[in-house]
């Protein structure tokens, strides 16, 4: 256990009939970000709560920051930030002055809870909305305002609960930014997460989560070569193309292509990515093949699920089902 900050072992949570986590594990080396990704209702939130001493598991083991989480609860909650789903921060109060308010109730005392609030509106780029009311905060400053909250104790570790979720690619951005500062500072960071990009961009390891227990545990590059990495995708005008095309992506990319004939599509697993997406419509255009849309694709949650479980994720199921 030695060099890990989150160690949890065979977690089980049962709701009534309902298995929120199942033999779940997890190990979180000392001063990384690592990933915790899963679709809607896989335990993810359930698992961060027994880490961070809301709730009790039904049975398993954890240790947090070095100390036993069901044993020594209030040891842990000292050394650990948490900031959940859903955003906690008072609309009506100034940025500062929710800092300043987390500070005292942290037992700060008034001088260290004001230093505290500038120091972290500082770190977060909030100096200049400080004295706004937060009901007029973009989500993006938001959530940095939530993470700085979270921060106020400078904890071993953080806790971040899909911190992105709903936020535009701006905001996601301005958020994974902070993420990165707060690690470079020493905090080690569990955080949750539907989208594998964010995964990626963030984590050194991820560990995928499918109906309360770990499918998965591996680099971003690991699970991405799982899936056969980045494809290269083309889309064509004329179905009769269909196996020119399929020529041309087969000599140009490493990996098998497939075809999606309902969407006259052909992709492949690229390693070279630019270069060989600029092969590709360079030959097919000297070839006189008609292309809708050319293009790189990264692979997500649902290519990660389909290769692990064999079936999608429940969410695309429906949203398939309805298309
Ligand atoms: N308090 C509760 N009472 C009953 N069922 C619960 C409770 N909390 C969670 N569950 C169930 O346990 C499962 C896991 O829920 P959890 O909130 O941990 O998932 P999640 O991975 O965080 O999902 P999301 O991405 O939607 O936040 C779900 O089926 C959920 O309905
Ligand atoms: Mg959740």
């Amino acid at each position: 256990m030695d060099g890990y900050a989150v160690w949890a072992e065979a977690l089980e949570k049962r709701y009534g009939e309902k298995r929120a986590l199942d033999g779940f594990d997890l190990a979180v080396r000392e001063g990384t970000v690592h990933g915790l990704l899963g679709p809607n209702g896989a335990g993810k939130t359930t698992a961060v709560r027994i880490l961070s001493t809301l709730i009790k598991p039904d049975g398993g083991r954890a240790r947090v920051a070095g100390l036993d989480v069901f044993r020594q609860p209030r040891e842990v909650r000292a050394r650990i930030g948490l900031t959940g789903q859903y955003a906690a921060v008072d609309e009506v109060l100034t940025g500062r002055q929710n800092l300043e308010m987390f500070g005292r109730l942290f037992h700060l005392g008034g001088k260290r809870a004001r230093l505290r609030a500038a120091e972290l509106l500082e770190r977060f780029d909030l100096t200049d909305a400080a004295d706004r009311g937060v009901g007029k905060y973009s989500g993006g400053m938001r959530r940095r305002l939530d993470l700085a909250a979270s921060m106020i104790l400078a904890p071993a570790v953080l806790f971040l609960d899909e911190p992105t979720t709903g936020l535009d690619p701006r905001g996601r951005g301005e958020v994974w930014e902070s993420v990165r500062a707060l690690v470079a500072s020493g905090t080690t960071v569990l955080l949750t997460t539907q989208y594998l990009d964010e995964a990626d961009k963030l984590a050194s390891r991820i560990t995928v989560i499918d109906r309360g227990r770990a499918i998965a545990d591996d680099t971003p590059d690991g699970l991405k070569d799982l899936v056969g990495g980045d494809r290269v995708e083309v889309v064509l005008a004329e179905r009769t193309d269909i196996p020119r095309a399929v020529k041309v992506v087969a000599r140009v990319c490493e990996g098998e292509p497939e075809t999606d004939e309902g969407e006259l599509r052909v992709h492949a697993p690229v390693t070279d990515r630019v270069a060989a997406l600029t092969e590709v419509a360079r030959t097919l255009q000297d070839e006189g093949v008609a292309v809708e849309d050319i293009g790189l694709r990264r692979p997500s949650l649902d290519d990660v699920f389909l290769r692990l479980t064999g079936h999608r994720t429940e969410i695309s199921q429906e949203k398939g089902a309805a298309a």
